[in-house]
């Protein structure tokens, strides 16, 4: 078992958030359940409507019970860990109301009973969080304010800011108040095992890294798909849209993993070096080369989901082709496919080689058709495949493509920490490798931004649900 934590008081803005319900506090549970959290931590939830202690750890119950049931099934550390919850009422828009939590944390039971160090958690829209910052720090809430030999961090949700204005905004705000080394922005998907095995299988291994380059990759397909729609989340996509809310940090975090070069060491700074390098190596986008390399879509129905503008021109879809011109992959297209409503829900990298020089064994138009391909499969399936070509059995010289593969379920027997579990405790203990710096957080802003501006206002082309996206996607992939 990893090393404890520091003792700590988790503060979690957005206290009735979808992601808090869904994620923060069961994760919160499960984590405590087998000891992992610190021998002392309390948890305050920070909202906006006035409950008691009491009702809303019954909100909380219920909605665990309703997702998780089995998450409820142990009664005594149920109410150990709803003894560690509290809440708290706060209008975040109202600077004099932070002296409730203030006094929580410095006076009640939820606080300094554990520990001087506190973790924040931002869980709220992205425009509020600059303002739930400054109001911290008015509080006396802010790092510096912190006892000497105490920590305070901050984890922020995605999307951080809405654009490269916005999140160098917040950039500023949060550096006035918390040092780049105490902020946590999260992107949940570096916490998967199958993405943090990306660069074990590229680093740890010699057989690839010396095929992986543009002498002998021909492109990098990556998908990212979702089978259900926006769910109940129409108001927040209506403001983000796929752009911000899949491509800019998820689908770019995939990208600067499977094409970053090797780090000099593997501390969190060295990694994050060379995603930032990799990042700045992508060829920007104009209005002219956005032609035929970004298709955005929207799936029919959108415009009648709840909370959504029946004349909206958000995107729900993105296939963009992305080149990385760096010595590495110059000319090498990166397809990046992402949406909702699709076909299947799989999330995938396909790195696909050059065909060999010469085709003996089937007809001309086939000679890519057992091209080798590396296949990471990051869910639901959590494997790794290597396409080749085998010869069918039999007097004839025909090849098929054939794969061997690598299913995580049934070469380990211990299931990976999910995400949250992980990043919660990275957060806590101060590792940073798997959150996203300053400079990585602007650069794919810029990217997306330069994205949004060459395509302007030209609405997004209709798809059917359940299908691969519009027509026009075609063109990425030719
Ligand atoms: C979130 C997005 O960050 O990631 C959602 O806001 C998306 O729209 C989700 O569905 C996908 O995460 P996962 O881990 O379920 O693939």
């Amino acid at each position: 078992m990893p090393p404890k934590p520091d003792n700590c008081t988790i503060i979690i803005f957005g206290a009735h958030s979808d992601l808090a319900a869904r994620k923060l506090f069961p994760s919160l549970y499960e984590l405590a359940l087998w000891g992992h959290l610190p021998d002392e931590y309390r948890i305050v939830a920070v909202g906006r409507s006035a409950l008691s202690h009491t009702e809303f750890r019954q909100k909380v119950y219920e909605k665990m019970a309703a997702l998780f049931p089995e998450n409820v099934q142990d009664e005594a550390a149920l109410a150990s860990f709803f003894a560690r919850l509290f809440y708290v009422g706060v209008d975040f828009t109202r600077s004099e109301e932070y002296h409730a939590l203030h006094k929580e944390i410095m006076e009640g039971e939820a606080g300094l009973a554990a520990s001087p160090n506190i973790l924040f958690y931002l869980a709220t829209p992205p425009a509020l969080a600059p303002l739930i910052v400054r109001n911290l720090d008015h509080a006396g809430l802010g790092e510096k304010d912190g006892l000497k030999g105490s920590w305070r961090k901050i984890i922020v949700e995605k999307p951080y800011g809405s654009n490269l204005q916005t999140a160098r905004e917040l950039n500023r705000v949060i550096g006035e108040v918390f040092h780049e080394e105490r902020i946590f922005r999260i992107d949940h998907y570096l916490g998967k095992e199958t993405v943090q095995n990306i660069m074990v299988f590229r680093f740890s291994n010699g057989i690839f890294e010396p095929l992986w380059n543009r002498n002998n990759i021909a492109n990098v397909a990556i998908t990212i798909a979702e089978k259900f729609g926006i769910r109940d989340r129409g108001a927040f996509y209506e403001e983000a849209g796929l752009l911000r809310d899949i491509m800019q940090n998820h689908a770019l975090q995939l990208l600067a993993s499977v094409a970053m070069e090797p780090p000099v060491d593997f501390s969190a700074d060295a990694v994050r070096d060379e995603k930032v390098k990799l990042l700045r190596s992508i060829r920007h986008f104009t209005s002219q080369s956005a032609e035929g390399t970004v298709v955005l879509g929207q799936y029919e129905g959108y415009r009648s989901e709840k909370n959504v503008a029946p004349d909206s021109t958000v995107e729900t879809f993105a296939a963009i082709k992305f080149f990385v011109d760096n010595w590495r992959w110059k000319d090498v297209p990166f397809m990046i496919k992402a949406g909702k409503s699709l076909a299947e829900t799989v999330t995938e990298i396909v790195i696909t080689f050059k065909c060999p020089p010469q085709n003996y064994f089937g007809p001309a138009e086939s000679c890519c058709y057992t091209a080798n391909q590396v296949i990471l499969r990051i869910q639901p399936e959590e494997t790794i495949a290597i396409k080749f070509g085998a010869k069918r059995p039999g007097e004839a010289l025909i090849t098929d493509p054939v794969f061997m593969k690598f299913d995580y379920k049934t070469s380990f027997s211990e299931a990976g920490a999910t995400p949250y579990h992980r990043l919660l405790l990275d957060a806590m203990a101060g590792d940073q490798m798997n959150f996203i710096r300053q400079d990585s957080v602007e650069y794919s802003w810029a990217i997306i931004d330069a994205i949004r501006e060459a395509v302007g206002t030209k609405p997004p082309a209709s798809y059917p649900v359940h299908s691969w996206g519009p027509e026009s996607v075609a063109a990425i992939y030719s």
